[in-house]
């Protein structure tokens, strides 16, 4: 059995060996939201299924492949198409790819998904900044730190408290305006899914002080920060999951998607625009 650090290494290579960009920034395209990969230029377009170790996607609306190159000038490695929970994947597996990310050089992870808003004054396609997050399965014990832990890629207790890097929140927070965007913010909850949540879910995320609810992003920042990244989280919210609200369903995620990534683009080019490109 190889080790998950070997592992690492073995994608690592595999990577460096078709692209020599030093990726300075990670990014995480969320479902319907994949298209921005087509804006990297100079691009190496990686499928999922030529790295070792890494799974692969099965869900419709996430493509499966690493592109890296420069967006908005700023080299980036970039997934187009995440993995889930509920494909049967390992919350450790899941989150492998920002292993990989990481040795590349990556030391900043901008992690982009759907979700469902909790909030019954927010509208589908309104963009959340995720400020905190409650990772349900991780509670629960599908952690991706669960097992031995490698010092090389992090401590065995990482606090979780400043996950979420305040500084490029604030630097997200003063772009938008200028793309017409009104920026939400509030705490994401990750469920394992596949299945939407009952009524009595919403109700209770909503008093345990969620703002939007998926099935993504918790595992991987959990990583992200354990491996010493900075983290910016987005969220776009693709349909409104109150109690009373109608039934989720996927096409309507994926439709939302469609509606706001002119914006959603236009908003992380500019963040990009002005961020260091240095390696860490
Ligand atoms: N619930 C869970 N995950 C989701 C939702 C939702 O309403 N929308 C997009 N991902």
């Amino acid at each position: 059995m190889t080790h998950l650090f070997e592992e690492i290494e073995a994608a690592r290579q595999a990577i460096t060996a078709r692209s020599t960009l030093q990726p300075a920034t990670g990014l995480i395209l969320g479902s319907g939201l994949g298209e921005l990969a087509d804006a990297i230029e100079n691009a190496t377009v990686i499928p999922y299924s030529a790295i070792p170790y890494f799974p692969t996607s099965t869900v419709h609306g996430h493509r499966g492949e690493l592109v890296l190159g420069l967006l908005a000038g700023h080299p980036v490695v970039v997934m187009r198409g995440r993995f889930h929970f509920y494909e049967g994947y390992t919350p450790a597996q899941t989150t492998f790819p920002v292993r990989v990310m990481r040795a590349l050089g990556a030391g900043t992870l901008i992690v982009t998904n759907a979700a469902g808003g909790l909030r019954a004054d927010w509208q589908v396609g309104d963009l959340m900044l995720i400020t905190d997050h409650i990772n349900i399965p991780g509670m629960a014990g599908y952690h991706p730190l669960r097992g031995a832990n490698d010092e090389r890629l992090g401590p065995r207790f990482p606090a979780m408290t400043n996950a979420y890097d305040v500084a490029l929140g604030e630097r997200l927070r003063a772009i938008a305006p200028s793309v017409g965007i009104t920026l939400r913010e509030g705490v994401y909850t990750q469920l394992a899914g596949p299945s939407f949540e009952t009524r009595a879910e919403l109700r209770l995320l909503q008093r345990w002080g969620s703002d939007a609810v998926g099935m993504s992003t918790a595992s991987e920042v959990t990583v992200a920060a354990h491996a010493g990244m900075r983290v910016l989280g987005i969220s776009m919210i693709s349909n409104i999951a109150t109690p009373d609200a109608p039934p989720a369903n996927h096409a309507e995620v994926l439709a939302a998607g469609e509606a706001v990534k002119e914006r959603f683009g236009q908003l992380l080019l500019k963040l990009l625009a002005d961020m260091d490109s240095s390696t860490h």
